[in-house]
């Protein structure tokens, strides 16, 4: 099992996702919590003291809920309220107000929010994994079940090929146990890999070097894969192996949609207090592999995981199902946002060994 934070009571709210923000009686902010440093890009350091109408540019309705909180010494909740930074970026929360005790004997109020993006997002994501998880035990059931007779099939279609004397004959009997292998092929990608993962210390970066190594040798001399790596980011505890099939499917899908000509960037970055789903992590990596190809067809986007979706007159369509597969078993998700000139698969993995 990984190993968990220690976590002391005052450290507590820093484990949180919701943001906590603390304001003084004369609307100063006295505290604010790594989620809420995250949602209002603001360094506790650096907005601590500030008035709220210094944090906020549409401060008047919060000043008024939160004056009224203090008169009346009610928490208040609220739903879908919309808060301009004055960064001039934008978010809408649900919040809930409670009057608090400073030290000093102060009064103060607590804001607790949380993007309603967020709450969607949660939603869409758990429902995803839920869908993959048994779109993939519905295969993996039926692909097992093809491969028994298959190689009943096959073994037959060898005894009867001893047997035949005439040549010409022996063409259809070739036939079969060609068609069967192919099939046989296809099923055991169906399957994906049987072993227990060999989960290691892994450098994201080091996988990711090797995908642009095997992918550069495939590809023509006009596709360019640049990188864009945090070198903050700690290592990960996962199968090599694995994570390099997984990132192999998403970035030769991106070269073969180049068609040999334009750019892939590999990024990498670490994300706090992130949620995969319905969990929520401290630390999670995100790797984008974006490409300046045709982007794909809103239709098809809402598929592209399914397996046996292509678009491609030579491709099976289990690549990125089987991607999907393989970083579900390491608790992470494949995300994917395209539009013409810009596709982005994201994949998110929890570190939760990290430090
Ligand atoms: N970067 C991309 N740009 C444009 N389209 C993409 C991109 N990545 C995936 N797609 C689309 O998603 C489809 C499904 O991809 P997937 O890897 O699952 O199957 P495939 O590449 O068609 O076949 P296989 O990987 O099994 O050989 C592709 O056929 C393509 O239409
Ligand atoms: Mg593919």
């Amino acid at each position: 099992m990984a190993q968990l934070p220690e976590i002391h009571s005052e450290s507590l709210l820093d484990y949180l996702s919701t943001s906590v923000l603390v304001f003084d009686r004369d609307f100063r902010l006295r505290y604010i919590n790594p989620a809420g440093e995250v949602m209002f890009a603001q360094s506790h350091r650096h907005a601590h003291g500030k008035a709220i109408n210094e944090l906020f540019a549409n401060p008047g309705q919060l000043t008024t809920e939160l004056g009224s909180v203090l008169a009346s010494g009610q928490v208040v909740s609220q739903h879908g309220c919309r808060l301009e930074l004055t960064n001039g970026l934008a978010v809408v929360v649900n919040c809930t107000h409670t009057p608090v005790s400073l030290s000093g004997g102060l009064s103060g109020i607590m804001l607790e929010m949380q993007k309603v993006d967020h709450q969607l997002r949660v939603e869409q994501e758990e429902q995803l994994i839920a869908q993959q998880e048994a779109t993939h035990s519905l295969l993996r059931g039926l692909a097992h079940e093809i491969k028994n007779p298959l190689g009943g099939l096959r073994g037959a279609a060898q005894l009867l090929e001893k047997e035949i004397p005439d040549s010409e004959l022996r063409e259809y009997t070739r036939i079969i146990i060609g068609e069967a292998d192919r099939l046989q092929n296809l099923m055991d990608r169906m399957l994906g890999p049987n072993d227990v993962p060999n989960i290691q210390a892994v450098n994201i970066h080091q996988i990711l070097e090797r995908v642009r190594e095997l992918v550069l040798v495939e590809a023509d001399s006009g596709l360019r894969i640049n990188q864009d790596y945090d070198p903050s980011l700690p290592d990960l505890m996962a199968d090599p192996d694995l994570l390099v099939q997984a990132v192999l499917n998403i970035v030769r899908n991106a070269a073969q949609a180049l068609e040999g000509r334009g750019k892939i960037i590999l990024r990498t970055r670490v994300q706090r207090q992130f949620n995969i789903g319905n969990r929520q992590h401290r630390l999670v990596a995100c790797i984008e592999v974006i490409d300046n190809g045709p982007g794909i067809d809103a239709a098809l986007q809402a598929k592209i995981f399914y397996p046996m979706v292509t678009s491609r007159s030579d491709g099976t369509g289990l690549g990125l199902s089987i991607a999907q597969s393989l970083i579900n078993r390491h608790h992470g998700l494949i995300e994917c946002n395209s539009k013409p000139g810009e596709t982005v698969f994201t994949i998110l993995l929890p570190l939760e060994n990290g430090t």
